[in-house]
Parts: structure tokens; sequence; C-alpha cells
């Protein structure tokens, strides 16, 4: 369906995961919660947390730098800079703009992209289009989150599942049709944006001391209805991505679901009839990174040799906004 197109090459992958570890049984400590509850209820066993210091355009440098060695590129050959995450450093400017300082990449155009947990989705798609578009070359695709800034460390419901960490990729302008990114399938409905969100900090409810004192500048999430609604939209998101490039699911050969919870992940596979070892999961180590579970996910499964050239790739995400999607790639 995008024959017509210039086709866009993955060329290099890059990750960073800050080196604190946090486990199960920590945690534990200091909310009424255990390794068994957690283990059993989301498949989570550990996950990392940046240092106090460290930031979200910190972990996006790191992951950005990997990509591009990954890639054999210089500052000078990257366009476009684009970072989704939830956390950035700060309100403004953008952590794609802070990232591309850090980086030193002297002509980059740099912009943010937030759609919660398929954020990382969103970006690839962004940048493919902007790389078709004509003016750009290269792009740099980032999902960074330093989920700990926004954890309420006193709610068990919800600071048990999440992770920091950042993952990237170096999309080109190619000319080989049928490889790299072949597209995606993207949604978005606001009517329930209060199922996962982090009340405070906005327009809506600036900080004040009264926010601070209510705890509105943490995530708030329903678990219940976002796990029913995780399995039903990337059900049908893979199932339009697949239909939409004349696809079947024999004809896959690595998913990278969203790393949220492992029995998510196990209904989607019953679902789509498609084996759990077809998925490639690392959320035992890392819990949810949010956006940047897919991009740390993919270039573990790089360089880990699980995917190799000429395989067939199928994303899956979804998370607050509510956003969900896929995208299909052809291992270079
Ligand atoms: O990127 C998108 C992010 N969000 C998600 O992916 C979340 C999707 N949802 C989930 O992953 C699951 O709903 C959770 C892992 C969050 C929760 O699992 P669940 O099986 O849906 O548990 P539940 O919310 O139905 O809670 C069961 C019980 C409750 O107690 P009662 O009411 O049955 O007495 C909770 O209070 O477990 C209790 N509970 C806990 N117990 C020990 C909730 N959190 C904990 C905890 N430790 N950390």
């Amino acid at each position: 369906m995008t024959s017509e197109l210039p086709s866009i090459t993955i060329k290099g992958t890059g990750s960073y995961a800050p080196q604190k570890v946090l486990t199960n049984d920590e945690i534990s400590t200091f909310v009424d919660t255990s390794d068994e509850w957690i283990h059993s209820r989301s498949g989570i066993k550990e996950r990392r947390v940046a240092a106090e210091d460290e930031t979200t355009s910190d972990m996006a440098k790191k992951a950005g730098e990997a990509a591009m060695k990954a890639a054999s590129l210089s500052p000078e050959d990257i366009d476009l800079v684009i970072v989704a995450t939830i956390t950035p450093d700060k309100p403004f400017p953008s952590t794609a703009c802070l990232t591309q300082h850090k980086l030193g990449l002297p002509k980059a155009v740099s912009f943010d992209i937030e759609a919660a947990c398929s954020g990382f989705l969103f970006a690839l798609e962004t940048g493919a289009a902007l790389l078709r578009s004509g003016n750009y070359k290269r792009a740099l695709v980032i999902g960074s989150e330093k989920m700990s800034s926004i954890t309420d460390w006193t709610d068990r419901t919800t600071c048990v599942l999440f992770g920091d960490s950042a993952g990237a990729v170096v999309l080109e302008k190619g000319t080989i049709q049928g490889t790299g990114f072949l597209g995606a399938n993207l949604s978005s409905d606001g009517a329930s944006s209060d199922i996962l969100h982090m009340p405070g900090g906005g327009s809506l409810i600036p900080a004040s001391e009264n926010s601070v004192a209510t705890r509105q500048h943490f995530l708030k999430m329903k678990g219940r209805e976002v796990f029913k609604f995780a399995v039903r939209a990337m059900e049908q998101s893979a199932v339009d991505i697949l239909q939409q490039h004349n696809l079947t699911t024999k004809e896959i050969d690595c998913i990278i679901p969203h790393q949220a919870n492992l029995r998510i992940i196990e209904l989607l596979s019953s679902k789509l009839d498609l084996p759990m070892d077809k998925f490639f999961i690392n959320l035992d180590r890392y819990g949810n990174t949010s956006a940047a579970s897919i991009p740390l996910a993919l270039d573990e499964a790089v360089r880990s040799k699980r995917i190799k050239s000429k395989d067939m790739i199928l994303m899956l995400a979804f998370g607050g906004g509510l956003t969900w999607g896929s995208s299909l790639i052809r291992w270079p």
C-alpha cells in the first residue's frame, strides 16, 4: 500500500537503563505488597530507577548515542529528533531540544510527542512521514521516561508497575521497497482519559500547595479498566494492520508488545492465536517504562539476535489518552 512512497530503513537501535535495580521485595518494605502478588498479577520482578539527578533527556541522550553508533552516523547526519515521553525534564522546552543539545546535533529539528505508553509508535509514524515529506533524510526517534518522577510511592496499586529507561532508533529515507518501517495503524479516544492520567501540573490543575497536598502530580490509574481496554485495543489494531498489509499472523516472526503486564500479553497471544514464543518480553526486568518500553525491547531483541534479517516485526501499544496502535517493520 506504500509502494510509491520512499522506504524508511531502520539504520540502528539503542537503549539505556539506569543502574539502580529496585526489586519487588524492596518495594514490599515500604508499601503493603509482596513479590508473589506483583509477579503473579503482572509478571514484573524488578525495575530500574534513575538517579535523583538523572533526567529523561540524560537517558534519551544515552539511548540516542547507542542508536547513532549502531547506525555508524555522526552528529551532522541527524536531521530530526523526536522524543516520546510523558515525563519531560520540564513542561517546556521540549525534552527533544534538551536531548539534541546533549548529543551535539547541529542541525536537527527537535520536538516531543506525547501519546503516553503508545508514544513511541506515534513518534515513529511522525518521523517516517516527515522523512517522506522530502525535507529530511535521517531521524532519531526516542522513547524516554523517568516514570519514578510521577510515581506515587505510597500507592501500591501503581508504584509496583513502572520503571525508568530509554530506547531509540535511527530512521533513514531509503530506496529498497518492502523493507524497514512499513506502516502504522494508530488510534486515539479521549472519552476515557481519566482511567489513566496525571491530573496536576497543567492548565486544569496548576501546581499549588493544595495540588501537592492532594497528590495531584502523580499518575492515577483504574487498573482493571485499563487492562480490559489494552487487550481489546491491541487485538483490534493487530488484526487491522495485518489486513491492511495482506499479511497473516503466520507471517509475523516477532511481536514487540508494550511491556505493561504479562497477563495482558498472554491474553493477546490466545486471542490472536499467536504463540507466546513469538512475543519478545522483558517486562520482568524493567516493568512498564511507558514510551520507552517498545524501543527498549526492540533494541534488546536486535542485540540478542532474537530479530534477524528479513524478519517481519509487529509492534503493539496502548496507553493513556486513550491511545493505541500497531506498526510493522520488515527488518533490513
Ligand atoms: O501502560 C499502561 C499502564 N497500565 C496497565 O497496563 C495496567 C493494566 N492493569 C493491570 O495491569 C492490572 O489491573 C493490575 C496489575 C494493575 C492489577 O491487577 P488486577 O488483577 O486487576 O488486580 P485488582 O486491581 O483487581 O486488585 C485485586 C486486589 C485488590 O484487593 P481487593 O479489593 O480484592 O481486596 C487490590 O486492593 O489486589 C489489591 N492490590 C494489591 N495487593 C497487593 C492492588 N495492588 C496491590 C499490590 N499488592 N501492589
